[in-house]
């Protein structure tokens, strides 16, 4: 996001521009031209942060923008967020404080026109849309393949209920489908057969959520092909991708031994540290490997990291490097991603939501020892209690030392994971290879 004095051409990208009209940052323009999210506020993460007006709360309402669309959520603020005077969110006037933090606000669109306001402020919101070329008649030439069915099947096919799609619908040249074996938050994964591989391999049909500009699906094309390039044994490797029409097909290697989450599942909730020993060093090491070829992974969290079985036992294996990451950024994942997939916020640190919002080493690092965390002790970092908004826990509490949820490590293991895990990425390991180096110091 940036702030500008607000020009407007024609060729420039759809955006979400919001602009101060009342209140003490009057004059002020926020233009969120990509994939982003805006919050307004007391506190210091705020990107519009009023300080001298009683009515505002400290994380007070949050815009997430998926340009031209927006949406607009109170974040249990205590006055509430006025959208052209209708009123979103706020506290009852007999709720305690206590309750009124538990009532979750829902995420309403914001228009062009439309007014804010909060206390003494208000920001008017203008939509510029995207300059848009003649849709061609000609169905963009798929790099990989594309399905047999129409997309609205799909659709309906990949987010119904697990189990009840068939896979076998969905031709990928040079590959069966044979069974599916999971679900994310855009798509299917099945285990295929490739060619005459003995190996199984992993399809993975992603459909994005609303339109997809030619810009979009090149640029996307073009980060999957460095991912693919990304060659080492604890990292899930890309076989071949495709792009047709709003479809994306990843084909990688399969990997039969489940992952970190169904593990945990598996052994009723958590593991011990003598489980995982093994899979951090091999998590590190991918990521490390990644972060020396300045890749950021972006989405490090207990699915994506998956194990296979090998003559010494399982190994762990990085998936999805750099995969949402790419989809998000380029307005793939649509809105609300909050809302789209609520779990990953989970695993993300801190940064990802004020300031620059830049994926980086540091924010992989802060997110595997989020992972390692989970899986230790079933909690996450930061204290959610499946009430509060989300977003204003992390913002607003400091994470909980992993000693203080009855995890008892090597002193400097308890020191890695404080380190990794600090909010402030200038704290942090700088990449995985540093937390690496001091995962092997004892
Ligand atoms: N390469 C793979 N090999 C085996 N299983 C996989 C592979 N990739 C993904 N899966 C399974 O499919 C599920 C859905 O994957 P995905 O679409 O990446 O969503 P998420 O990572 O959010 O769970 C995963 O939880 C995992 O169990
Ligand atoms: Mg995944």
């Amino acid at each position: 996001m940036s702030q500008t004095e607000g020009q407007h051409s024609s060729d420039q990208p759809p955006a979400v521009i919001l602009t101060v009209t009342a209140g003490s940052i009057s004059g002020k323009t926020f233009v969120m031209d990509s994939n982003t999210t805006f919050l307004f506020g007391r506190g210091r993460a705020c990107d519009a942060r009023i300080t001298e007006d009683e009515q505002v709360s400290r994380h007070h309402f949050i815009i997430e923008a998926n340009p031209p669309e927006a949406v607009l959520r109170d974040l249990g603020s205590l006055n509430g967020t006025y959208l052209n005077d209708k009123k979103q969110g706020g506290r009852d006037k007999n709720a305690s404080p206590e309750d009124a933090a538990t009532v979750k606000h829902p995420a309403v669109p914001i228009r062009d026109g439309d007014q804010i306001r909060v206390g003494k402020t208000t920001i008017s919101v203008t939509v510029r849309e995207a300059v848009r070329c003649a849709k061609s008649s000609k169905v963009a030439e798929p790099l990989l393949t594309h399905a047999t069915l129409p997309e609205e099947q799909l659709r309906s096919m990949l987010f119904s209920d697990p189990g009840t799609s068939d896979g076998s619908k969905i031709s990928v040249p040079g590959c069966t489908i044979l069974e599916e074996v999971g679900r994310g938050p855009y798509g299917s994964v099945y285990k295929a057969a490739r060619n005459n591989e003995a190996r199984p391999v992993a399809v993975k049909v992603l459909i994005a959520r609303g339109e997809v500009s030619e810009r979009a699906r090149t640029l996307f094309a073009k980060e999957m092909e460095i991912a693919s390039r990304l060659t080492h044994p604890n990292l899930v490797r890309i076989l071949d991708f495709g792009i047709a029409e709003a479809l994306f097909f990843i084909v990688s290697e399969y990997c039969s031994g489940g992952s970190l989450a169904s593990k945990m599942r598996e052994r009723g909730g958590t593991l011990s540290y003598g489980d995982i020993q093994p899979w951090i060093h091999h998590g590190l090491e991918a990521l490390a490997d990644a972060h020396r070829h300045k890749f950021v992974h972006g989405d490090i969290k207990p699915s994506n990291i998956l194990l296979q079985q090998r003559a010494g036992g399982l190994v762990a294996k990085l998936s999805d490097m750099g995969l949402m990451r790419g989809f998000q950024k380029l307005g793939l994942a649509g809105l609300s991603l909050l809302q789209n997939d609520p779990t990953r916020i989970l695993f993300q640190p801190r940064e990802l939501f004020c300031g620059d919002r830049e994926v980086s080493p540091a924010s992989d690092v802060w997110s595997f020892a989020a992972t390692l965390y989970h899986a230790l002790t079933g909690a996450h970092p930061y204290p959610f209690d499946g009430q509060r908004e989300s977003v204003d826990v992390v913002l607003g509490e400091e994470p909980i030392p992993l000693e203080a949820r009855g995890v008892a490590l090597p002193a400097h293991l308890q020191s890695m994971f404080a380190r990794a895990l600090d909010p402030d990425p200038s704290k942090r390991f700088h990449d995985a290879g540093e937390m690496l180096d001091c995962f092997h110091t004892e």
